[in-house]
């Protein structure tokens, strides 16, 4: 889920657009995690704050000059991916725009390039319109370049003028009729074109599983690994039949081979009825525990309360492990904090994502354990599309090996798809 942080100055009905959106499943694919407002007493921040959204103020009256790095400053609490200027009644700089690191969207109340740029703002825009004597006129949604009101458009919807109308009669029906409309559905149609896979930066996130199902309901998998030391980059993915295996792409005795050479994922058939196999995923060999347990109709669970983290002091890295049947899933994790396990129903479109290591490198070069719950995670029907976005995602720096598999409806046939950084 992509971050949103939304620039106001004043009644913020387009923020409350962007609310209701969110809120009746428009807008799914960000979140507005900050309203950031030009003016203290705007009630867009009231707006905001109903509905638990965080909110700052940069005073454009009394900052001056620094009101700009004071709105940079602010966004770095959140570090959102996009934002949206709604009813924002500033122009921003071209080096604002470069050091935000966001796209930034604009909704503008005219039919863009009529009646826009500087000095043409909230009502005034209206009333130059009433003053001009056309009989169309509208709202537009654009993306924000150094020139003012001159990005990209990305959607404009037109709105009727009538003879009787004043400026505030005008913007009130352009926002019913246009604004509220075409702004969330914008902000929806960028959001879901930059959504990544692992909705977060992480530099390191180590091996990592998502479980999960395809908007058309196929059960979906996919294991990858990463590595820092020269051993653990050495390794590559193979295809063992339907299982997976790790091989070593050179001899190295500096390391402990059961940490690093295994079998990521085995399939457990229960029974002649192939609807019944459970597909066991690990960064370790745990992997062969959980097998052996099921095979003595033990569980997944009874299985992993035997094992604990690895013993690679000083980080502990932690054993993360999955298994999945044809009702749902569960991912596991063992790490010093103690052992956790989560179990989900198959949401269609959607998986979980576990993975080893946390967001930053501590000063002492410890690499913390992955915190709190699996995360969300889209899972798209192609899987090209899929497993070539996250091997981009995982950077060409520590990424080792990925392996994506896409169940048919029968969960007996696959398509599949393996990266390996090196090769044998
Ligand atoms: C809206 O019509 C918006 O399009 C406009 O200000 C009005 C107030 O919006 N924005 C601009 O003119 C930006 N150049 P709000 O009710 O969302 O605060």
């Amino acid at each position: 889920m992509l971050k949103i942080s939304v620039l106001v100055s004043g009644g913020g009905t387009n923020l409350q657009a962007l609310i209701d959106a969110q809120n009746n499943g428009i807008l799914k694919s960000g979140k507005i995690v900050q309203v950031i407002s030009s003016r203290p007493d705007a009630y867009a921040l009231e707006r905001a704050k109903k509905f638990g959204i965080s909110t700052d103020v940069a005073d454009f009256k009394t900052l001056g000059e620094n009101f700009e790095n004071k709105i940079l400053e602010l966004l770095e609490k959140f570090k959102p991916e996009v934002i949206v200027l709604a009813g924002f009644m500033h122009i921003l700089s071209k080096n604002f725009i470069e050091k935000s690191g966001a796209k930034i969207i604009n909704i503008h109340p005219s039919l863009i390039p009529a009646f826009c740029g500087k000095g043409f703002y909230g009502l005034k825009v209206h009333e130059a319109v009433l003053k001009s004597g056309v009989k169309i006129t509208g709202a537009t949604v654009h993306l924000v370049n150094e020139i003012p009101d001159g990005g990209e458009i990305l959607a404009q919807k037109a709105v009727k003028i009538f003879p009787d109308d004043t400026p505030e009669v005008l913007q009130r029906r352009v926002m019913e009729q246009a604004e509220w409309i075409i702004l969330p559905q914008a902000v929806e149609k960028v959001c879901s074109k930059i959504s990544k896979i692992i909705p977060y930066s992480i530099k390191y996130p180590g091996r990592g599983i998502i479980t999960g199902m395809t908007p058309s309901g196929n059960i979906a998998l996919a294991y990858f690994i990463m590595g820092r030391s020269s051993s653990s980059k050495a390794r590559i993915f193979e295809r063992s039949g339907n299982e997976l295996i790790i091989k070593l792409t050179k001899q190295d005795k500096n390391f402990d081979p059961s940490l690093i050479l295994y079998s990521p994922l085995r399939i457990f058939a229960a029974s002649d009825d192939r609807q019944e196999d459970k597909i066991i995923l690990t960064n370790g060999d745990q992997t062969d525990t959980i097998y052996d347990f099921l095979k003595d109709g033990k569980t997944f669970e009874d299985a992993l309360r035997t094992r604990d983290y690895e013993p690679d002091e000083p980080h502990y890295t932690p054993r993360i492990s999955a298994i999945i049947s044809k009702s749902g899933f569960k991912q596991s994790i063992l790490k010093r904090a103690g052992k956790y396990f989560f179990e989900y129903k198959f949401e269609k479109g959607s998986g979980r994502l576990i993975h080893t290591y946390d967001h930053d490198v501590t000063k002492d070069k410890i690499l913390p354990s992955f915190s709190g719950e699996p995360r969300e995670v889209k899972i798209s029907d192609d899987i090209e599309e899929f497993s070539s976005s996250l091997w981009q995602e995982l950077g060409e720096d520590y990424r080792v090996a990925l392996y994506v598999r896409f169940y048919h409806s029968d969960f007996v046939k696959y398509q599949d798809r393996l990266f390996n950084t090196q090769t044998l």
